[in-house]
């Protein structure tokens, strides 16, 4: 594993998220009350762009079919749901670890 510099720490405000890359890998990278986090981009429930989805509380929820995902572990912690019809999302959200250095987020891919 190699980490990668894909922002300065100041570009990411709290409760943002924002689009990165590392070595080819389409991530999502937000801060939750000064800790950042990187995720994959894809909802793992149908594919849909994470970064156009809320920070709630420790996750991040998709804006599809709301299935909610922790971003620490990422495990499911609320199922897609179309209407009253109940969906499962496939696998868990891949989580990336992060480290600050120099004011700079580096994501270890
Ligand atoms: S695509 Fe994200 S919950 Fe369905």
């Amino acid at each position: 594993m190699e980490y990668v510099r894909v922002a300065a720490a100041s570009e990411v405000a709290p409760g943002q998220i924002v689009p990165v890359e590392a070595k080819g890998l389409k991530l999502l990278l937000t801060n939750i009350g000064g800790e950042f986090r990187a995720a994959q981009r894809k909802c793992p429930h149908l594919g849909f762009n994470l970064c156009r989805g809320k920070i709630d509380g420790g996750g991040v929820v998709c804006p599809l079919h709301k299935a909610k995902f922790d971003l620490e572990t990422g495990k499911i912690e609320r199922d897609p749901k179309l209407l009253f019809i109940g969906m499962k999302a496939k696998n868990d959200l891949a989580i990336y670890p992060v480290k600050i250095e120099d004011g700079d987020v580096h994501v270890g891919v």
